[in-house]
Formats: C-alpha cells, sequence, structure tokens
C-alpha cells in the first residue's frame, strides 16, 4: 500500500489548485451573493480539461484515472464548491453515463462537446414526489415506434439552465416497475421542452438549479441509452461514481474551511497571544484535520476502487457519508474559530458552511448512502 500521489497526480492537484486560486477566488463572494453562473470560469474549465477528465482522449477528454479527477475536484472546492459541483455532475454523471453505455454515435455526437467543455449536461432523475425514491417516477417517456413523448417535471436540476444535454430519467412502463424505466438524452430546444424557474438555494449558489418541464417532448428512439428499461440502473450504476464526486466536493469544503481556520487561528491575537496559542482552539483544529485527513482516505480508497473497476457502490456511499458529515462540522468549527468574522461574508466561511449542506442532501441523502452500505454488510 502506497500513500504517496504519483508525479502526474501532483502536476494536476497542482494545475488545478493554481486554477482556483487565480480564475475562481476572485469574484467568488460575490458570485455567492447575487446567485451568478460562473459562466467564463467554466469554460476555462473547458479548455483546461476539467469537465471531461475520465473521458477517453478520442471522444475530446483528458483520459486520466478517477485518484486526479478528486485531487482536482478537492482543489476546485476548496474555493468554490459551486463551481465543483457543475463540474462534479458534468464528469461523473453525465460524461461517465454517456462513455459507460452509450452508443458509438451518442458518444460522438453528445459526450465529445461536453467531455470538451464545449457545451455542459444535467443528469435529471429528481422530482416532486421522486427525490430518495428514485423508482417512484411520474414522468413518462411513452413509447411512440420511433420516438418517446416525454412528459412531466424534474426538480432540483444542477446545470438545468446553462445545460445543453440532458440525461433524462422517466418511466415507460409502470407495470414494470423500476425495470419499466429509461434514459433519454434530451436536447435544449426540443420542441415542448422548458426550463423552469431558478431555485433561490441556501448554497452553492453560483451552481444553476432548476425545475425541468416536458410537455410532449418528442425524443427520437435513437437518443435511448442503453436496452428498453435500462434507465434505473443506469441511474444507479451512474450515481455510485457521482457520490465520489460529491464526497471529493465535500472534502474540499473541509479542507478549505479548516486552512482558513488554521491561518486565522495564528494570526488573530487574544488575550496576548495567537489563538492557536489557546488549547481549546488548537485541539479543536487538531480533531477538525483528523476528520479530514479520514475523510480523504475514504475518497482515495473508492477512487482507486474504481480504477480497478471494483464495484464502487459500497465505498462511494461511505466516502460520500462520512465526507459530507466532516463538511459540516468543520466548516462549523471554522466559523466558530473566526468568531463575529465567521459570520460575515470576506471570510469565505460562513459561506462554506452554508455551501456544505447540500453534500448530504444531493446524490442521495445520508440516509440513502446508509442505506447502500448497510445493504452491502450482509451478502
Ligand atoms: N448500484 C447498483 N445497482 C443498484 C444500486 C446501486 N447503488 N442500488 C440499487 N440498485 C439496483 C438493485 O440491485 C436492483 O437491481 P435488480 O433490478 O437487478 O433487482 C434495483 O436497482 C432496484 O433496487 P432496490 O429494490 O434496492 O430499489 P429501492 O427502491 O429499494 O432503493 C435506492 C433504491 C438505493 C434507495 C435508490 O432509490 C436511490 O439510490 N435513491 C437515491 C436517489 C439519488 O441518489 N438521487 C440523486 C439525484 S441526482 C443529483 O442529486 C445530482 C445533483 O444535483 C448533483
Amino acid at each position: 500500500m502506497d500513500f504517496n500521489l504519483t508525479e502526474e497526480h501532483l502536476m494536476i492537484q497542482q494545475a488545478a489548485r493554481d486554477f482556483a486560486q487565480t480564475e475562481l477566488l476572485p469574484g467568488v463572494i460575490e458570485r455567492d451573493e447575487h446567485s451568478i453562473f460562473p459562466a467564463e470560469q467554466v469554460k476555462k474549465m473547458g479548455e483546461l480539461g476539467f469537465l471531461g477528465m475520465m473521458v477517453d482522449p478520442k471522444y475530446g477528454g483528458a483520459g486520466l484515472d478517477s485518484v486526479s479527477y478528486v485531487l482536482a475536484m478537492e482543489e476546485i472546492a476548496k474555493v468554490d464548491a459551486s463551481a465543483a459541483v457543475i463540474m462534479s455532475v458534468n464528469n461523473s454523471l453525465v460524461c461517465a453515463g454517456l462513455e459507460k453505455y452509450g452508443t458509438e454515435e451518442q458518444k460522438v455526437k453528445y459526450l465529445t462537446p461536453l467531455a470538451k467543455g464545449e457545451v455542459i449536461g444535467a443528469f435529471c432523475l429528481s422530482e416532486p414526489e421522486a427525490g430518495s425514491d428514485a423508482t417512484s417516477q411520474r414522468t413518462t417517456a411513452i413509447d411512440m415506434g420511433d420516438h418517446y413523448l416525454v412528459n412531466g417535471t424534474k426538480n432540483w436540476i444542477t446545470n438545468g439552465g446553462t445545460a445543453s444535454t440532458y440525461l433524462v430519467i422517466a418511466q415507460t412502463d409502470a407495470s414494470k416497475g423500476h425495470k419499466g424505466i429509461n434514459v433519454l438524452i434530451v436536447e435544449k430546444g426540443m420542441p415542448g421542452f422548458e426550463v423552469g424557474p431558478k431555485e433561490k438555494k441556501m448554497g452553492i449558489r453560483g451552481s444553476d438549479t432548476h425545475t425541468l418541464l416536458f410537455n410532449d417532448v418528442k425524443v427520437p428512439k435513437e437518443n435511448r441509452i442503453g436496452e428498453d428499461g435500462f434507465g434505473f440502473a443506469f441511474a444507479m450504476s451512474t450515481l455510485n461514481g457521482g457520490r465520489i464526486g460529491i464526497a471529493s466536493q465535500a472534502l474540499g469544503i473541509a479542507q478549505g474551511s479548516y486552512e482558513l481556520a488554521l491561518k486565522y487561528a495564528q494570526e488573530r491575537v487574544a488575550f496576548g497571544k495567537p489563538i492557536f496559542q489557546h488549547q481549546a482552539i488548537a485541539f479543536k483544529l487538531a480533531d477538525m484535520h483528523v476528520k479530514t485527513t479520514a475523510a480523504r482516505l475514504l475518497v482515495h480508497k473508492a477512487a482507486v476502487e474504481k480504477d480497478q473497476g471494483l464495484d464502487i457502490a459500497h465505498s462511494g456511499a461511505m466516502a460520500k457519508l462520512y465526507a459530507s458529515e466532516v463538511a459540516l462540522e468543520v466548516a462549523n468549527d471554522a466559523v466558530q474559530i473566526h468568531g463575529g468574522n465567521g459570520y460575515v461574508a470576506e471570510y469565505h466561511v460562513e459561506r462554506m458552511m452554508r455551501d456544505s449542506k447540500i453534500t448530504q442532501i444531493y446524490e442521495g441523502t445520508s440516509e440513502i448512502q446508509r442505506i447502500v452500505i448497510s445493504r452491502g454488510l450482509v451478502k
């Protein structure tokens, strides 16, 4: 077992760190305050290969491994968790799903521009009545011979307004339960497809989250991914990898909050000495560091297992469950260490505390992760 990163991993980590410091940090407070999507920054992320990191270069990707991906995700999320979720959805839900299960035509037409970052994608599973209970899809995709007719509503869709390519999960045959669900590639601009209202969120306010409306949208049969009825298995399999992305986003929020608190504790003087020299603060920082390091080990273990082609349902869920809990705890502690300054925008940690909460909710709540983990305990 070797815990050292390779030269290549270190280079990717440094490139993401430099990008985050020079391109994401300036303006991150303003983007949060006014819920501004980081369009320019996302364009640059595409040019640098951060939006299709694991995709085969023949489809426009960077051809890197999952360890590279989680390293880059952590660096981006340390500074801007909104940019991190945009990146995560594009990489580990949309590109990964298309690359693993799409046809050659679908990969050429849809995956290539997504992996190059020329367009971005959205993964549309959640509905008003089907959040955690993902089998209860109300959106329908009725088989009309050469096309599907899609009707329904999707909620809380990351990249909902800015995406061009949408992977939409919908029920074709309710009598077959989860085996009657399909996944279809829907393009922005298809008649009957409308981007609904943008959500006003507690955190990750730079990412645009929308309701999507489908009203008799005709989707050609060739836009179905996989065999008829494969949609639920597609969603579950893709989410297993997506959870590693969100775990690394949570890890980045924790590490970023910890670093800010450590720096502040060495600069801020109270009772005649830097507050780091007060044991109450030093011990808190020690705990924050231990938890963040433990979360990183789980995230890297899941990424390594993914690269080894192992089943990552269990390890991905463990990484997401633990890293998201750590993100909340560490960001909360970072605010506490900053005192009054921690409660105002300029010191960043209040945003990170708000941003951290979503990591316990999307791509399966903590309760869902515990379902996945506990099911894996008994064979
Ligand atoms: N990996 C692979 N297959 C899985 C799986 C997993 N993690 N979980 C379930 N399956 C398979 C089962 O093996 C079963 O397969 P068979 O057809 O061969 O029998 C099938 O799926 C049905 O499974 P269950 O009977 O266990 O289904 P269930 O309804 O009891 O529970 C669940 C499934 C795990 C709770 C699932 O509904 C789930 O994961 N819910 C959470 C949904 C979610 O994560 N939503 C996130 C939305 S996307 C998002 O958030 C993106 C974003 O904005 C950032």
